[in-house]
């Protein structure tokens, strides 16, 4: 069972199947733009990374979206030249943003093609104009991993840690990454993380037993929610 405190800042959501996860995920994204932009004329996401966002972003071409008011930033970048196909900005614009009509200038991938210290610092000046994202989409690596913070590694979970954090030595390739710190990615209105496929079973675990994976350390003033593949779920847990 959780800690409690991590009870309250964490809620699981639990979907018997993938394709239920990621609907309810295109689901969350646009009620979340149809706020932001209602109340402030603007709508700033966060994405994921990795694999599992892939067919969440391919369903949002088709979302009836005001996507003049989008702001695009991510939560990581892997060190590869810009038009690399394992960036996760390249991933994001050939599912999703190149198919819809957000103004180029609000589409803000981190420059990792710099390397990981010039890139951080870039992306750090770049966000210093939001205090708050609207939305934040995380994964979840097999090591509790998040964004590109990884076990062992600073997460920059302290008031003081810039936005934007230089990765080296990171142990799922590429080694050299820029990711969005902890406290950075939790100074969001709602937080989304996505977690699917068998090889996760063990970071769910750890995280529901209260272990202090990487992705623990992302603690929004609201909490966060983990849309979870329900088999990942060990036996009758609540
Ligand atoms: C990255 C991602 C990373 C990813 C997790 C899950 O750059 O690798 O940002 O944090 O979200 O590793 O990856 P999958 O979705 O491919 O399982």
């Amino acid at each position: 069972m959780p800690s409690s405190s991590n009870a309250e800042i964490f809620r699981w959501h639990r979907y018997s199947t993938i394709s239920e996860l990621e609907a309810a995920a295109v689901q969350a994204i646009q009620q979340a733009a149809q706020q932001a932009i209602s109340h402030r004329g603007q709508f700033h996401i966060v994405l994921a990374g990795g694999t599992t966002p892939r067919r969440i972003y391919q369903a949002m071409r088709s979302a009836d979206a005001d996507w003049s008011a989008w702001h695009i930033y991510f939560g990581d970048e892997r060190c590869l030249p810009v038009d690399h196909t394992e960036r996760n900005s390249r991933m994001a614009a050939l599912t999703w943003l190149d198919h819809v009509a957000i103004p180029r200038g609000q589409i803000h991938p981190i420059p990792a093609e710099k390397g990981p210290e010039a890139a951080a610092a870039d992306y750090t000046r770049t966000l210093s104009g939001i205090e708050q994202f609207d939305l934040v989409l995380l994964g979840l690596g097999e090591d509790g991993h998040t964004a590109s913070l990884f076990p062992g590694q600073d997460p920059g979970n302290t008031p003081d840690a810039p936005a934007a954090l230089a990765v080296h030595d990171a142990p799922k390739p590429p080694a050299e990454r820029v990711s969005l710190s902890a406290n950075r990615l939790g100074a969001a209105r709602k937080v989304i993380f996505l977690v699917t496929g068998e090889s996760k079973r063990q970071a769910v675990t750890d995280w529901r037993n209260g272990e202090n994976i990487p992705a623990a350390a992302i603690t929004p003033a609201g909490g966060a929610d983990i849309y979870l593949e329900a088999g990942l779920l060990g036996g009758s847990e609540p």
